[in-house]
């Protein structure tokens, strides 16, 4: 796929529901007994899985219309009769490992080349310590055989914030013997915690010097629910992105979530300098979203606070894409867990920006991006970019091509779909060049 300059974009679209919060309201309305009914479920290859797997672990899981899904739960999983195949999916491959440690069951889970590739390790610790057990591939990766059930509760300390272990922990907890308490160093992503009271859990949240204590009496029954699916954060960021960087441009991305563990990304543009206004905020299924308007500025580099990575840890791609068009080097520390996400980012994003003309300094945990603007000329662009089947690469690399001098060429972008399916649709329709190399 390519993405030539052209036209400034301009309109208002709603982007795909989020994907942390589609995988969760699958995963506990297979959980719950009764009906869940979910609507605005993001329809990408990932939740597709996660949607598949709880199938296999014995819920009934129906589409009605389109996002619109229903899931038939029977209060608890059972031994699937096949390999659960989670795709691309790290969340859901560590939350699944997670629910099902909590039955007496065997299941087999395996993945795509790169799900395989990535650590499990950090879910399998913990899982462990509350007496789950498994074979899998040396480094503990995928393909890998669980075997659940008669769990205890423990206490885990997170060293880094992760809402993927997190879950999995509580996931887990929720069927063990005694209270699962979890201890961030900073809190992550809270959707498990929000959609786990939805389904009429008790959750205790206390925030302390050291972090965030999250507590969950094992035990609890869960209940179905009615559950809505905001826009997704993290794909609105590529078309904001787009008209920030595209001379011009004006975009309103609709109904966007705006829950605070997830707006790393708008906090930084905005220091950056960028036009980026929030309307019409409102709650919704216990979440706020609200209205998102980009439009194009003259950005700064900044020095993004580590602290921040956890609120924005998807979306360093595409800020690595804006700081391109920025004055001045933006520095991206503490997040060294690019380096094992779909892909490495940091290497894969670092290469891209490179073949584009841009300068990048690479750390072992950072970097840095110093902005055309500084010298006063554009970002070249022409890339070819292997993407390593990383969907949001190759979002990001696109959007660069919208801005850059000449247009960037992506190696392959089927795998937009795992999050973004319709991106190319979507950006054609707000006016930009994307299309098939
Ligand atoms: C997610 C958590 C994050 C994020 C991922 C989705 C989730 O991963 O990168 O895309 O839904 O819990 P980590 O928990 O590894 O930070």
């Amino acid at each position: 796929m390519i993405a030539r300059p052209g036209a400034p974009l301009v309109g208002a679209a709603r982007g795909p529901g989020d994907k942390s919060i589609s995988h969760r309201a699958l995963i506990l309305g297979a959980l719950a007994r009764g009906v869940t009914e979910i609507d605005g479920l993001l329809e990408g290859d990932d939740v597709k899985r996660t949607a598949l797997a709880m199938r296999a672990f014995g819920a009934d899981v129906d589409r009605l219309d389109a996002g619109h899904w229903r899931v038939r739960g029977r209060g608890r999983l059972a031994a699937p009769d096949q390999v659960i195949d989670c795709g691309n999916a790290g969340t859901g491959a560590r939350l699944i490992l997670g629910a099902a440690a909590g039955f007496p069951l065997t299941a087999t889970l395996t993945g795509d080349a790169s799900l395989r590739g990535r650590p499990m390790a950090r879910v399998l610790e913990p899982l462990g310590e509350m007496g789950a057990r498994w074979v899998c591939r040396d480094g503990g990766r995928l393909p890998l055989s669980l075997r659940g059930g008669a769990l205890t509760a423990v206490t885990w300390r997170q060293r880094q914030p992760s809402a993927q272990v997190k879950s999995a922990v509580l996931l887990a907890g929720l069927n063990a013997t005694g209270e699962t308490q979890v201890i961030e160093p900073a809190p992550s992503r809270d959707h498990t915690e929000r959609l786990l009271r939805d389904f009429g859990a008790e959750v205790d949240v206390q925030d302390v010097p050291a972090g965030r204590v999250i507590t969950l009496r094992g035990g609890q029954a869960l209940a179905g629910a009615r559950i809505h699916v905001p826009s997704d954060p993290s794909s609105a960021a590529f078309p904001l992105v787009a008209a920030l960087i595209v001379p011009g441009s004006q975009v309103t991305m609709e109904d966007v979530l705006l829950n605070p563990l997830r707006t790393g990304l708008f906090e930084t543009l905005r220091e950056m300098g960028a036009d980026l206004t929030i309307d019409h905020v409102r709650q919704d299924g216990g979440e706020s979203v609200g209205d998102v308007t980009a439009r194009y500025s003259q950005l700064n580099g900044v020095t993004v606070p580590a602290t921040r990575a956890a609120s924005m840890i998807d979306e360093y791609p595409i800020l690595a894409v804006a700081a391109a068009f920025a004055r001045g080097p933006t520095v991206m520390r503490g997040i060294g867990e690019l380096r094992v996400k779909e892909s490495d980012r940091i290497a894969m994003m670092s290469a891209a920006l490179m073949a584009s003309g841009v300068t990048v300094e690479e750390e072992a945990e950072g970097l840095i991006v110093v902005g055309a603007s500084e010298a006063n000329h554009r970002v070249a662009g022409g890339a070819e970019v292997q993407t390593h089947g990383d969907h949001r690469v190759a979002m990001s690399c696109l959007v660069l091509g919208l801005g850059a001098q000449e247009g960037v060429t992506v190696d392959e972008a089927s795998m937009i779909a795992t999050s973004f399916p319709g991106f190319a649709a979507l950006m054609a329709g707000l006016g930009a060049d994307v299309g098939e190399a």
